[in-house]
C-alpha cells in the first residue's frame, strides 16, 4: 500500500485532469464567501471532516441493518440520508481540495473518484430499493461501501500523511519553551506593521496597534506560508494578516480565520510588559 500511495502521490499524470477539475471548481463555487463557508471560516475548524461523518454513519448503519430480517424500510432510509448527506460532503471537499499543494492534489483525485464510484452505487441501489428490488439494492450498497471504504483510505492519507487541511502551524507550540520570552523593546516597535521574531526557532509576528501587540506564529495554519511576509488589510473592521500564498486572512487581534483556504484560525500568544520589554509565553 504504501508503494501504490507514494505512486499516487508522485503521478505527474493525473495533473491534466486535475488542473482542468480545479478550474472547474474555482469557476463554480464563488463568491469568496460560498467558498469560506465550505472551507468551514464560520466554524473555525475545516467543514468536510464533519460533513463526512453523515454518508459515513448513515452506510455503515444500513450495512448492518441490511443484516437484520425485517428491516428493508430502515436500511432504505439509511442508505438515502447516506446519499444525501455525501452530496455536502463531497462539495466542501473538492472546495478544499482545489487549494492543495500538487501531491496532495493527486491523492485528493483518486480519494474523490473512489467516493463518486461509492455515491453512483448507493445512489443505484437506492433506486433498485424503491423499485423493490431489494437483494439488488443490498447488493449495490455493499459495492458502495467498498468504493466508499478505500476513498476514506485515501482520505485518511491524505490528512495524516500529507497534512491536507491540518493546522501546519500548532506544532511550533512544542518547541517553545515554559515561561516568559522577552521579544522587543516596546517603544522600538512601529505601529501597525508586521515584524518577524523568533522565539526558540520559531518565527512568530508582531503587530502593534497603539500599546496593545498582537504576537501569533508566523507559519501559516493552511500550508505553512509565511505571514510575516504578507499584507495587513481592514476585513469587516478588523486589522487581518492575509497570506501570501493562497490568501487566507486572520485577525490580528484573536488569530480568527476570516478568509480561507484555512478552515484553522491562527494560534496567537499571551503577551505582557515588564520595564517596556514585550514577553510572550505558551498559551
Ligand atoms: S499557506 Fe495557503 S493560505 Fe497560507
Amino acid at each position: 500500500m504504501r508503494a501504490l500511495l507514494t505512486r499516487i502521490e508522485q503521478a505527474r499524470g493525473l495533473d491534466r485532469v486535475g488542473d482542468r477539475v480545479q478550474h472547474a471548481v474555482q469557476a463554480t463555487l464563488r463568491p469568496q464567501r460560498v467558498r469560506d463557508f465550505l472551507h468551514g471560516v464560520w466554524l473555525g475548524h475545516p467543514l468536510h471532516p464533519a460533513l463526512v461523518q453523515v454518508p459515513v454513519g448513515a452506510w455503515l448503519s444500513a450495512a448492518a441493518v441490511d443484516l437484520l430480517p425485517g428491516q428493508r424500510r430502515s436500511a432504505t432510509a439509511l442508505v438515502a440520508l447516506g446519499t444525501v448527506g455525501a452530496v455536502p460532503a463531497a462539495v466542501s471537499g473538492l472546495n478544499d481540495w482545489a487549494a492543495l499543494a500538487p501531491d496532495q492534489r493527486r491523492v485528493g483525485l483518486v480519494h474523490a473518484t473512489a467516493n463518486l464510484v461509492g455515491l453512483a452505487l448507493y445512489g443505484g441501489s437506492l433506486v433498485a430499493r424503491l423499485n423493490g428490488r431489494h437483494n439488488l439494492g443490498r447488493a449495490l450498497s455493499y459495492l458502495g461501501l467498498s468504493a466508499a471504504s478505500a476513498g476514506a483510505y485515501l482520505g485518511g492519507h491524505l490528512a495524516y500523511k500529507q497534512g491536507a487541511q491540518v493546522n501546519q502551524s500548532i506544532s511550533e507550540l512544542h518547541r517553545i519553551g515554559d515561561g516568559w520570552h522577552p521579544l522587543a523593546d516596546l517603544a522600538a516597535l512601529p505601529q501597525r506593521k508586521l515584524i518577524t521574531r523568533s522565539i526558540d526557532d520559531v518565527s512568530v509576528i508582531l503587530y502593534r496597534h497603539g500599546d496593545e501587540v498582537t504576537v501569533m506564529l508566523e507559519r501559516c495554519p493552511h500550508q505553512s506560508g509565511p505571514l510575516g511576509e504578507g499584507e495587513v488589510q481592514q476585513i469587516d473592521g478588523h486589522a487581518c494578516v492575509v497570506c501570501p500564498w493562497h490568501g487566507s486572512a486572520f485577525r490580528l487581534n484573536g488569530g480568527e480565520v476570516v478568509h480561507g483556504p484555512s478552515g484553522n484560525d491562527q494560534q496567537v500568544l499571551p503577551t505582557r510588559v515588564v520595564d517596556g520589554i514585550l514577553q510572550t509565553r505558551l498559551p
